[in-house]
């Protein structure tokens, strides 16, 4: 019952209720009125008829004898009745014989009407009812008697009509208020709660609610019946979904667990692997060293050369197997983030790309204050390799341009470095993310291919994308975000 809402079907019931009783009231006061006034007015004529009927047969002996006054003592009788207006006694051929006015003036007709046959006739003229009678003594016109009345009796009887009505309408009002609030308690009530609860449900986003049943019957009591069925449908659904939901969450968990573990495994396994392969790879490394030191003048000279390709393609071996280990531990270490200085960064690696090969002109680029957040120890492998790479892949060219910087374009922002070196085509910019895959050949640019494949990991480990776009010859730009 505390809201408004709720309030108003209350209200609306109430208002409803005394509307309805006033205008049953009010019908039925006219009716009753308008039936008693055509009646009371029969009565008020009738009255008059026998008066005149009584006055008339009063004057006989006046008129037979000529006795004016006579008649007029007979019609001063009429001072006792305070509605009559005024009464005359006419002669058999209409002349006036005796004549009473209640107030002195009151206007006589000269003569009466003509009663076309009848012996008595009556009607209204300026609110008040005249009658006309004919005094008929041993069977032969005698007279008339004419008397007119106001009709003060009936505004009588209508002032203390509306006194009455407006006495029963109060006392109705009263009745249907009260019994409003009774009607509002079996009606208005369920209404209300039900529509309390319907709130609550909808604002709680609890469905274990339930109207409470009430005394009401019929539709309310289905109503309620219903709803709370409802209720308790949708709160069965809700949990089926919460159990399916349940359940496969549960999966998903284990699957990923399971792909967690075959992942570690898969890692430990190629950590591994490129472990152990590095102990038989030193012993070919040094015992053909030795071989070549020891015994070069007892070989010839292809033997030699065939030992400096062993020990060529060993040391490459060893570049791949420390370039695996590399890759393996990028996922295996456990990640620190905080603000990195890549700025800084971008200068440490060009410094010392620079002091291993001083003879290039390469004109570096850095923007200052470019941050980032992340693992330091990881995001300088990236650096390295971006930067390694435009470093390496420039150097064919007799002058070179590298940059790094922090760009912001149609609502992305994203990290770039940018050279103007060999490029590549477009068409595998993809490709070159994958571990081994190489776009230039080894003699033209010496390289592992698993660079750019470790820079994918950390990137995707730190959530960021990583792509690339290049021209043959025009240069490349590789993206980061983090
Ligand atoms: N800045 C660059 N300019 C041209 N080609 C590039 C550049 N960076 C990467 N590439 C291409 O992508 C391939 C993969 O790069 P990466 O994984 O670093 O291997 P690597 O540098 O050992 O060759 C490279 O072999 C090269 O063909
Ligand atoms: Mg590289």
């Amino acid at each position: 019952m505390s809201t408004s809402r709720s309030k108003s079907i209350a209200k609306k019931l109430t208002r409803m209720n005394m509307v309805v009783c006033v205008v049953a009231l009010l019908l039925a006061c006219t009716g009753f009125v308008t039936y008693d006034f055509s009646s009371f007015r029969q009565v008020i004529v009738r009255n008059l008829s026998i008066q005149a009927q009584v006055a008339g047969s009063n004057s006989v002996s006046a008129l037979t004898f000529d006795d004016p006054s006579a008649a007029e003592r007979t019609l001063s009788s009429f001072r006792l009745a305070p509605s009559i207006v005024s009464a005359c006694i006419y002669t058999a051929d209409g002349k006036p014989f005796a004549i009473y006015r209640r107030d002195g003036n009151a206007p006589i007709p000269t003569e009466p009407r003509t009663l076309a046959g009848r012996e008595e006739t009556y009607w209204y003229e300026h609110g008040n009812v005249l009658l006309l009678h004919t005094i008929v003594f041993e069977g032969k016109r005698a007279g008339f008697v004419f008397i007119e009345s106001d009709l003060r009796a009936m505004t009588a009887r209508v002032k203390s009509y509306i006194a009455i009505a407006v006495g029963v309408l109060a006392f109705s009002l009263v009745v249907a208020l009260l019994l409003s609030h009774f009607v509002r308690r079996s009606i208005a009530e369920p209404v209300i709660r039900l529509a309390e609860v319907s709130r609550q449900v909808s604002r709680e986003k609890n469905f274990s609610l339930r109207a409470a049943p009430g005394k009401e019957e019929g539709e309310l009591a289905t109503l309620v019946e219903t709803f709370n069925e409802m209720l308790g449908r949708i709160e069965e659904r809700d949990r089926d979904l919460q159990s399916a939901r349940d359940n496969l969450e549960k999966r998903v968990n284990e699957r990923t667990a399971e792909l967690a573990a075959a992942n570690k495994e898969l890692e430990s396994f190629s950590y591994s692997v490129s472990h152990d392969l590095r102990a038989p790879l030193r012993s070919i490394d040094g015992f053909s060293l030795a071989l070549a030191e020891d015994y070069a003048d007892k070989l010839d000279e292809s033997a030699n050369n065939y030992l400096q390709r062993i020990r060529a393609a060993t040391q490459r071996m060893g570049v791949l197997i420390d370039d695996l280990l590399n890759l393996s531990r990028v996922t295996r270490s456990e990640m620190q983030r905080q603000r990195v200085d890549l700025s800084g960064m971008a200068r440490t690696v060009a410094s010392e790309l620079v002091k291993n090969d001083g003879k290039r002109q390469v004109e570096w680029v850095i923007q200052e204050g470019v941050e980032g957040f992340g693992d330091a120890r990881l995001l300088r492998i990236v650096m390295d390799n971006l930067l390694g790479n435009a470093w390496k892949y420039t150097s064919k060219h007799p002058a070179a341009r590298i940059e790094f910087g922090y760009e912001r374009s149609n609502g992305n922002s994203f990290y770039f470095v940018r050279d103007d070196g060999a490029g590549f085509d477009p068409a595998y910019s993809e490709r070159l993310f994958g571990a081994f895959q190489r776009l230039h050949g080894m003699t033209d640019f010496p390289g592992t291919g698993v660079g750019l494949a470790t820079v994918q990991r950390i990137i995707h480990r730190h959530g960021g994308r990583v792509w690339a776009k290049a021209a043959v010859e025009k240069g490349a730009t590789l993206f980061f975000t983090l």
